[in-house]
């Protein structure tokens, strides 16, 4: 067989794609039961109370802040009011925050986690700081607790993206749960995918309340329990899921810890290989966890060291030619994005030295939720260690 190792891997089992089936039979595509059922199962297993389907981590996020400014939440935050948010970030975790009226500062992120340290976050903070973004790269996250202490102390709203680290725990607690909101994504090669979807998790039911209106409409169907009104309390959206997606995601639930298992000894043997090859000869540094995390990989990401830093692009390319796909570790640095200057969103670049490092040293590869059979493995490390 050739060989090919894709980013994305194709993660449906026959029995995600009967379920789907079901529901499409039943005709009940539109948000009913299904999403109910899986929203109950998803904060039974993050052990989290209250927990919203939405369909996708995109929509997740901006519901978060637009929460975030309403004047039915408590303390709401004001058009101008700053949040901060990590240059290496996703472009959604970014616009939401603009698209709501606040002011995005990009933070520098540190090299072990890619995610804003503590410290980064105490540097940072000014008077006009009234929210903190941070995202959970790859699976991985950084003094989280620390974070999660200060700004409660300091009454800053902490939004939490968890797009990419679904069943990573930290200290026995997962991830997911440290936010005033958090977000997880269900898209295409996350951890556990629907194709499409996403959740919100917030602290408390008036909270819950008010994304329930938000996401569909601003009507409050959900709210009072009376069905076909339309009273519209609120401005709102259409951030609805599927039911396919939420009975996707109940069928994938059931087995997120063995892909979560799979996906790790994927990761240890893929690492194991290159450094035991003849051919290793320190190309590149790999993403360590946190040492209290128990992590949930998203991906493979490496940084290549700075003697063969000249070679990277003609090597990508080469990959790519033998099949090997590769990407960059989320966006870069995403202030190199023509979208930031299009926008005006102010930036100095002179203190995001670390994710200009990440961006100019990182890729990465993906890492399938089934097992990798040894030769694929032993094709993979060979040709990564061809960077001479
Ligand atoms: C950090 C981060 N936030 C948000 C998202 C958006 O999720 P979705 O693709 O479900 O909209 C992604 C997407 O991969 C992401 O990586």
């Amino acid at each position: 067989m050739k060989f090919h190792y894709p980013l994305l891997e194709n993660a449906f089992t026959k029995s995600d794609i009967s379920q789907a089936v079901k529901v499409i039979k039943s005709q009940n595509l539109t948000m009913g039961l299904k999403t109910k059922e899986f929203e109950r199962k998803f904060s039974r297993f993050i052990n989290s109370k209250y927990c919203l389907m939405v369909n996708s981590g995109s929509s997740a996020n901006l519901l978060a802040m637009f929460a975030l400014i309403n004047p039915k939440k408590e303390n709401s935050l004001k058009r101008g009011d700053e949040c901060l948010v990590p240059a290496v970030c996703w472009s959604t975790s970014l616009w939401p925050i603009y698209q709501a009226g606040l002011v995005p500062k990009f933070v520098d992120v540190d090299l072990k986690s890619f995610s804003i340290s503590f410290n980064e976050i105490k540097k940072n903070i000014t008077k006009k700081t009234k929210a903190i973004m941070i995202i959970n790269v790859l699976g991985n996250c950084s003094e989280i607790d620390k974070i999660r202490s200060f700004s409660k102390k300091k009454n800053i709203y902490l939004i939490e993206d968890n797009c990419e680290s679904f069943g990573s725990s930290y200290k026995n607690k997962f991830l997911g749960t440290f936010g005033d909101f958090s977000t997880f994504s269900f898209y295409y090669s996350h951890q556990l995918t629907a194709g499409e979807g996403g959740m919100i998790v917030c602290k408390n039911y008036k909270d819950y309340k008010l994304l329930q209106t938000l996401r569909s409409h601003g009507w409050d169907r959900e709210i009072k329990k009376t069905k076909n009104t339309f009273n519209f309390i609120n401005q709102g959206f259409n951030l609805r899921p599927l039911e396919v997606s939420a009975a996707i995601g109940i069928n994938q639930l059931k087995r997120l810890k063995t892909m979560i298992n799979v996906r790790k000894k994927n990761r240890e043997k893929i690492i194991k290989t290159m450094k035991n090859s003849i051919k290793w000869n320190n190309q590149y540094s790999f993403f360590e966890a946190n040492k209290y995390l128990k992590p949930s990989w998203f991906s493979l990401p490496l940084l290549i060291n700075s003697k063969y830093l000249n070679k990277k692009k003609n090597f990508l390319r080469y990959l790519g030619k033998n099949k090997i796909e590769t990407r960059p570790i989320i966006s870069g640095n995403f202030v190199n994005q023509p979208c930031v200057n299009l926008h005006k969103i102010k930036y100095n670049k002179k203190y995001l030295k670390n994710s200009e490092e990440i961006e100019k040293r990182g890729f990465f590869i993906g890492l399938p939720t089934k097992p990798l059979k040894s030769n694929t493995i032993k094709k993979l490390a060979d040709l990564l260690l061809d960077l001479k």
